[in-house]
């Protein structure tokens, strides 16, 4: 049966652990793996500008031994001329994967429904589920584990990033708090989500309207834009709504001492953290960066033994 990871859940606990664990042993040696030798392309498409995912994913399948295609969808023929589901199967005649970074989740689940090749979700309106597997990966070398931390996302929580954290948190058996403006809050679908999740693995989900209660006492501390790819039109009226979730060092003294910043970047500073935190000690961001290429590769990898099984 194909698999595909369209959201963070769609990795369950155990899946999870498993991918974890194998990127931290590709980025221990990192040309171990060579699953697209031959080589064997990976369609990676773009309706939206990237420069993480887009390297991390031409490295990544370089590295398995494989070969990136790389497209622009303004080039292409998907959303203009054709749909989601044609386009998969034009592709899954000729590549081993599709990696696809979108606005609606519902065009990923239609590639997903149309093809016989695993659907990677590069980021849409509603998850950035790679980015969080990079996240976890990075949180557990910082703090040695995952189970058990309370990490706190503040700002945009209706954003990708915010609603992957709480599912994949969730997922890892984390205490995960959203701090956001009551009307930015996640969609309530996805909170009851990672609730249901978090009760099987002993983790928690909330959402709180106050920055200071959503990072007391956490482990890590995590902001994201607050004007995602898509929604520059609404920027004056976000920056003014956002001006109590800013990540400045005098709501970062309310988490742990030892508490880690991150944030998946690109990064606004003076905006949604101050160059200070994000620029300090406490920021891990570049470890959270790199990670993408390890913890996509695993992905990959996993993601094609799962699906020629
Ligand atoms: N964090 C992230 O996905 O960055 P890019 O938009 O540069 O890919
Ligand atoms: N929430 C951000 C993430 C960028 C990687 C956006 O969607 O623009």
């Amino acid at each position: 049966m194909t698999r595909h990871f369209l959201r963070d859940d769609d990795l369950s606990p155990a899946e999870q652990r498993e991918v974890l664990e194998r990127a931290a042993r590709m980025k221990a040696d990192r040309f171990a793996e060579r699953p697209l030798e031959g080589p064997r392309s990976v369609a990676v498409i773009f309706d939206k500008s990237s420069t993480r995912t887009r390297v991390s994913f031409h490295v990544g399948i370089s590295d398995l031994g494989g070969s990136p295609l790389i497209i622009s969808t303004a080039s292409s023929q998907l959303g203009g001329k054709e749909t989601a589901a044609d386009t998969a199967r034009v592709l899954e005649r000729q590549v081993a994967a599709i990696v696809w970074r979108t606005y609606a989740q519902a065009g990923l689940e239609e590639m997903a429904a149309g093809t016989t090749v695993p659907v990677v979700n590069a980021l849409s309106d509603d998850f950035h589920p790679c980015q969080l597997l990079a996240d976890l990966l990075t949180i557990r070398e910082h703090k040695g584990a995952l189970a058990g931390l309370t990490v706190a996302f503040v700002g945009d929580g209706r954003s990708n990033m915010a609603q992957s954290y709480l599912l994949a948190c969730a997922t890892a058996g984390m205490h995960v708090r959203v701090g956001a403006p009551a009307d930015y809050a996640p969609e309530a679908a996805v909170v009851a989500d990672a609730q249901r999740i978090a009760e099987g693995t002993g983790g928690s989900a909330s959402v709180v309207a106050s920055a200071a209660e959503a990072v007391a006492d956490a482990d890590v501390v995590v902001t994201d834009t607050w004007v995602s790819m898509g929604k520059e039109d609404e920027k004056a009226e976000r920056v003014a709504t956002f001006g109590g979730f800013r990540v400045d060092a005098a709501l970062m003294a309310q988490a742990k001492p030892d508490a880690a910043f991150m944030h998946c970047l690109p990064a606004d500073r003076g905006f949604e953290v101050t160059a200070d935190v994000i620029d300090g000690p406490q920021s891990i961001i570049w470890d959270e960066a790199e990670n993408r290429l390890h913890a996509q590769k695993a992905l990959l990898a996993w993601l094609l033994e799962r699906s020629a099984a």
